[in-house]
């Protein structure tokens, strides 16, 4: 398929899919060539990479990073046993890597282009700045008794400082706790608490659409409960006027003044935690999961040159917000650790209007754009006529964080990047630190829906969920594991990695499961379904079931919840909820309003369901257990199809939810 990488777009014969190669126009317009020259090319280090990982491996960790200390293992521990340690012995600092090798060569070269909430306003940080910047922030917290192996929790907007806050907290050896700023009060405090930060870095408040977020006002309220936490470090955003507790309570612009604008990062272990993320599993709580130094590190430099084919003098565009996973590793860490400017995007797609990506795009000349397809849905539905720009220097298009209908893929190749950029679908989690299945851009043919080839070093495994056997050959379905550990791989949960076994490891012995469903086609190419657990997809935002419906019990009307995700136009996944109220309460809308409060107030807006649907009681087997494969039938409109329900502990129960599903509607 090499030879014929440069022709484009070419369909495959005999097959219903398109494949498209890498654009010729990409090609020509490129800066010099892409990384690697071929598919070819791509096979033979593939192959290095799963036959002699540590040569492999061993090899890029040397190129890619500056070790403080060179190592001198590679790898050691395995999937089976949960020990994985990468790059043993070796000593590295995460800010040395993201900022001081670019600011010792370059102070100049800007490092963060930040565009406000309001277009024009905004302004760009050097590597010098940078430097200054983060090292004075290191002292701060320095001086709030913060010392290495500590963790401090981030709650701040998408504005530089938050950037500055992560690679402080790396040079002082700190381990970054970033919870996303649209959580609610509670979902901070549990995050805090199970932490057990002792420093909260915000903003006096947040802008987003046009619209302000209370964000020490959420640190406020979720403080009440967090004894621990000695000091608040405070941002000024907006210059709201805000309380500020005397002795916790900081100023970030005049703590930053009382210190010098050096100071020498902390050689870590490479198995020294970088931090931690909260996501969502099956269970009500969420995980912390933990990520190390040196293998995160190089997971997202090694994505960011092979996948977005970072060149020098690039400007990366990822709209993903700080306070998830593709905000740590594509928008502060590959594009800093490859030394290239990272665009920081305060706003929203839809704010002042829907040509906002596309009016970035085209002012900052952005090379590599990379984006939800719930935020493509939302533009295209908007229409073509917003995409007015050239946005001449796009290389390529990526897409994250859920399946990409083919023609959404279709209408981001032809009418954003106007058939010269490439489009990269790449897939990942949390867990895995960096893209796992993505074509390269500039190598990888690719197929609309489609993740592609696996990245270096991931071995995938389609596993038969009943039997729990690896299926081999293509043209196979089944659930998706990884044969082989890799650098960037989560490590454990924070405090409990008995539970990150039970999740990822003992699965299925050996392997490491993702939770997804995916198929292999007859070429080898992977399909990613959709997650196999109690896991929804609301607009990329990954939330759990399990969590939802303990937030709707704590509800003093609720006996029962059950919350499943149902397909939805715009956010891919909506979630919809089932409640079974107590004895003395009756259904009403001011009641599922209150409801929708209740998800709001514990969790966050972001997931608050879609509908809600007040029922006299839910559908369970004999034992107790909620059917929700009945619930999603119903909602899907195939209450013919629901199977055999003779073993339900109440059979009628299900034409009375049919009928307050109907009624709702
Ligand atoms: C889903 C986001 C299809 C998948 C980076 C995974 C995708 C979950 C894709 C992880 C993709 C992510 N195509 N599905 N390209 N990328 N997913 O931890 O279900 O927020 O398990 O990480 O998102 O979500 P997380």
């Amino acid at each position: 398929m090499g030879e014929e990488a440069a022709k484009a777009p070419v369909v495959a014969e005999a097959h219903e899919v398109d494949t498209f190669h890498p654009p010729q126009k990409m090609l020509a317009k490129h800066p010099s060539k892409p990384h690697l020259s071929s598919l070819e090319e791509y096979q033979q280090l593939y192959k290095e990479s799963i036959t002699e990982p540590e040569k492999f491996w061993g090899r890029l960790a040397r190129e890619l990073l500056t070790w403080h200390k060179d190592f001198q293992t590679v790898h050691s521990g395995s999937l089976l046993n949960g020990d994985n340690a990468w790059f043993l012995e070796g000593e590295l600092n995460a800010s040395f890597n993201c900022v001081d090798r670019h600011a010792i060569k370059d102070p100049n070269r800007v490092a963060i282009i930040y565009e406000a909430d309001e277009p024009g306003d905004g302004r760009t940080v050097t590597y010098g700045e940078l430097l200054r910047e983060v090292s004075k922030v290191a002292n701060v917290l320095k001086d709030m008794g913060v010392r290495k192996g500590d963790t401090v929790a981030i709650y701040l907007p998408m504005i530089p400082e938050a950037l500055v806050a992560f690679l402080a907290c790396a040079r002082i050896g700190a381990v970054h706790s970033v919870v996303f700023a649209g959580f609610s009060a509670d979902s901070l405090r549990d995050r805090v608490l199970d932490a057990r930060s002792r420093v909260v870095i915000t903003s006096d408040e947040g802008r987003r659409g046009g619209k302000l977020i209370g964000t020490k006002k959420i640190v406020d309220e979720a403080l009440k409960q967090c004894p621990d936490v000695k000091h608040v470090l405070v941002y000024k955003r907006t210059g709201a006027d805000i309380p500020m507790t005397p002795g916790r309570d900081y100023w970030w612009h005049e703590e930053v003044d009382k210190w010098p604008a050096y100071v020498a990062p902390e050689p870590m272990n490479s198995e020294d935690p970088l931090f931690l993320l909260y996501t969502s599993g099956s269970t009500g709580k969420p995980k912390g999961v933990m990520h190390t130094t040196g293998g995160y590190l190089l997971g997202a430099a090694a994505t960011g040159k092979y996948v977005f084919d970072i060149h020098d003098g690039d400007r990366f565009f990822c709209g993903g917000d700080v306070g998830w996973i593709t905000g740590h590793t594509y928008v502060v860490y590959a594009p800093l650790l490859l030394g290239v400017s990272t665009v920081v995007f305060e706003g929203t797609p839809a704010y002042p209007n829907f040509s906002r990506y596309w009016d970035i795009i085209e002012k900052h000349q952005v090379t590599q754009f990379y984006v939800a397809p719930t935020a493509l849905r939302l533009l295209k539905r908007a229409g073509d006529q917003h995409v007015r720009n050239e946005m001449k220097h796009l290389r390529v298009l990526g897409s994250v964080g859920e399946p990409i209908a083919a023609e959404v893929w279709k209408w981001y190749f032809e009418v954003v990047g106007k058939e010269e950029s490439q489009i990269v679908d790449t897939y990942w989690q949390t867990e895995t630190g960096s893209h796992v299945i993505t074509p390269l851009a500039g190598v990888t043919p690719t197929k609309p829906g489609s993740a592609s080839l696996p990245f270096f070093g991931i071995e995938p495994a389609i596993i038969d969920p009943v039997t729990g056997e690896e299926i081999h050959g293509n043209d196979v379905e089944g659930v998706l594991a990884f044969k082989q550990p890799w650098p960037s791989m989560a490590r454990t949960v924070w405090g409990a990695h008995k539970r990150y076994m039970d999740t990822y490891l003992n699965v299925y012995k050996g392997y490491y499961f993702t939770g997804d469903g995916a198929g292999r086609d007859h070429e080898g190419f992977y399909w990613i379904r959709g997650r196999v657990d109690d896991v929804v997809n609301v607009s990329g935002h990954r939330l759990s079931t399990a969590e939802i419906e303990a937030a709707l019990i704590e509800h003093a009307a609720v006996a029962e919840a059950a919350v499943v995700g149902v397909a939805d136009e715009l956010t891919g996944q909506a979630v919809n909820a089932f409640v079974a109220i107590k004895d003395g309460n009756e259904p009403s809308d001011a009641l599922r309003k209150d409801l929708i409060l209740q998800v709001r107030r514990s969790i966050g807006p972001f997931a608050a369901p879609k509908a809600v649907y007040i029922v006299p009681d839910l559908p369970k087997t004999r034992s107790g257990k909620i059917m929700r494969r009945i619930l999603r039938k119903i909602l899907a409109g195939e209450e013919d199809q629901l199977g055999d329900i003779t073993t339900l502990s109440d059979p009628a129960v299900v034409d009375k939810v049919i009928a307050a599903v109907h009624e709702a509607r």
